[in-house]
């Protein structure tokens, strides 16, 4: 038996739902990439993966696949494991069970003599190029331009050249609408302009999979649905996308598979369709009673 194998039998033994816990909702499949969307990398494979803090555990055995070019959509209340499930998936967090394969290749470990080490540094970072991730408050650099940001990396972790990662850099300053703000600094730029630049320096590398922890939640109301459109473009490119958001009308128009989760578990997954109009579960189905506007149409 691989490691892997091993691995997998022994957390899935160790790691049964809790008492409660309907059957079958830590697993999760998303939905096929839809054919317009031909894409052969970014397959992201999740399984039973649990972590804890101290003696908190706050993933209690996820398990969650995302096809190449899809879109998965995760909510769910505050507290619940989100930000720590998208943080495993680059090895930002360790994790203490499960695995987390892209393209087949571990996250963050490697199997020597039957058992999992954790990647030497050098390696996590090669394999975090692959991932690009946009956080809540965009983690712009302060002391560069917006174009300089978005040319870092290609320079320092490809060691591309100034000029080819300035062109570039260019080519993504346009596609999320800020060609003409290359010069800005991030104090220069608002809020929805910044997160835009981030999303724009989380493409430099020509990652496989883009991660987004709230993208929208620090910006001002009438910011929001300029960094959703340039999501939403994206939500079509080919890239896998996994979207931690509160924008419920964003997860319906674009989220192929839309996941609930609560209390470090997912308790169900599906179309948005399902989720928002037909939940299986209470739980689910009480959260989106508190969370969606009466108006909101399906
Ligand atoms: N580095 C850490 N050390 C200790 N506890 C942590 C750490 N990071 C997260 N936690 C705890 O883990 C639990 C899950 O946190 P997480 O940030 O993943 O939730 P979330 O679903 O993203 O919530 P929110 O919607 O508020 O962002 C919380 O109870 C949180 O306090
Ligand atoms: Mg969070």
């Amino acid at each position: 038996m691989s490691i892997i194998a091993a691995r997998k039998e022994s957390t899935t033994t160790a790691g049964q739902p809790s008492a409660g816990t309907p059957a079958g909702a830590s697993a999760a499949t998303a939905q096929p990439a839809s054919a317009d969307k031909p894409t052969t990398r970014g397959q992201v494979d999740i399984t039973n993966v649990r972590k804890s803090f101290g003696a908190t555990e706050v993933l209690k055995g996820v398990t969650l696949s995302v096809p190449p070019g899809g879109v998965a959509v995760i909510v769910g209340p505050s507290g619940s494991g989100k930000s720590t499930l998208l943080r495993t998936i680059n090895h930002l967090e360790k994790v203490d069970g499960g695995y987390i394969t892209i393209d087949g290749e571990l996250v963050g470990y490697e199997v020597r003599g039957n058992k999992l080490h954790e990647l030497r540094e050098k390696d996590i970072l090669k394999q975090r190029t692959n991932i690009g991730m946009v956080f809540q408050n965009f983690n712009l650099f302060p002391h560069l331009t917006a174009l300089e940001n978005v040319a870092e990396a290609p320079i320092v972790a490809q060691g591309r050249s100034k000029a080819e990662a300035r062109k570039r850099g260019l080519e993504l300053l346009d596609r999320v609408g800020l060609k003409d703000r290359a010069d800005a600094y991030p104090r220069q730029l608002s809020g929805g302009q910044q997160q835009r630049v981030a999303i724009a320096r989380a493409l430099a590398l020509d990652p496989k999979i883009l991660l987004f922890d709230e993208p929208t939640s620090a910006l001002d109301p009438e910011l929001v649905n300029e960094v959703l459109d340039v999501i939403r473009e994206l939500a079509t490119s080919g890239t896998t996308l996994i979207v931690v958001t509160h924008e419920m009308g964003f997860a319906r128009d674009v989220a192929d598979t839309v996941v609930f989760m609560d209390d470090g578990l997912i308790v169900e997954s599906g179309t948005p369709h399902e989720i928002f109009s037909n939940p299986r579960e209470e739980r689910t189905r009480s959260f989106f009673s508190k969370v969606i506007e009466p108006a909101f149409n399906i």
